[in-house]
């Protein structure tokens, strides 16, 4: 009990959830250096996914700086809490009985470690956006590399601030490899392979 605050059960279940939805719930946690596709391959997949019915949705950075997150920064603590805020909250879809994309660069591997926790086994699914920084740099979609490499920009990912790359993923998608489709479809058949949703 934290202050008086306890905790009420929820009448209809995680599990209840998913029989009506016909598919499991879990977390795709995208992560990777800026740039290297975790939006696009985020929005192909959920867009793959509603195609076939499946109740998805994509937290994507940007977005969710522009409300939840509004007046964080990003120093060491802001980007800490940013992904732990995130985390709840992708917790909270997962119980809603949904498929939630998630597309943070999310840097430190403490903090995905800590979100990882957040979540029961078969729930949580790390998936490394790979790409090297130098292709990043050239895509450069949101011209945010020629502004860091200007000083522009303090603590950029890859630039002035570490990217720590993911030990054990469940899924690496080297996005230098692959178009955005092939992408998006092993994605998708991760997603049956792993049973979340039906072939
Ligand atoms: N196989 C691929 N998968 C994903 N994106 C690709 C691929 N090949 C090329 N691209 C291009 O790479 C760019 C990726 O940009 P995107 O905004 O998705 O990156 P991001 O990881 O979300 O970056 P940020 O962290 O800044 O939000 C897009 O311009 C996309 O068209
Ligand atoms: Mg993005």
């Amino acid at each position: 009990m934290v202050n008086n605050i306890i905790w009420h059960e929820s009448t209809v279940s995680k599990v209840d959830r998913q029989r009506l939805n016909e598919h499991k719930s879990a977390v795709l946690w995208f992560t990777g250096l800026s740039g290297s596709g975790k939006s696009t391959l985020a929005n192909m997949v959920d867009a793959k996914l509603y195609a076939r019915g499946v109740r998805s949705y994509v937290l994507d950075g940007d977005n969710i700086r522009h409300g939840l997150n509004k007046g964080l920064g990003f120093s060491e603590a802001d980007r800490k809490e940013n992904i732990r805020r995130i985390g709840e909250v992708a917790k909270l879809f997962v119980d809603s009985g949904q498929i939630v994309l998630t597309a943070f660069i999310s840097p430190f591997l403490d903090d995905r470690l800590t979100v990882r926790h957040f979540f029961h086994n078969g729930e949580f699914f790390e998936v490394y956006v790979k790409c090297p920084l130098a292709e990043c740099e050239k895509r450069d979609p949101k011209g945010l590399y020629k502004k860091a490499r200007n000083g522009e920009i303090p603590n950029f990912t890859g630039i002035s601030s570490p990217y720590e790359e993911p030990i054990n993923p469940e899924l690496v998608i080297e996005t230098d490899q692959l178009t955005i489709e092939e992408a998006a479809d092993e994605i998708i058949m991760f997603l049956e392979k792993k049973k979340l949703i039906k072939r």
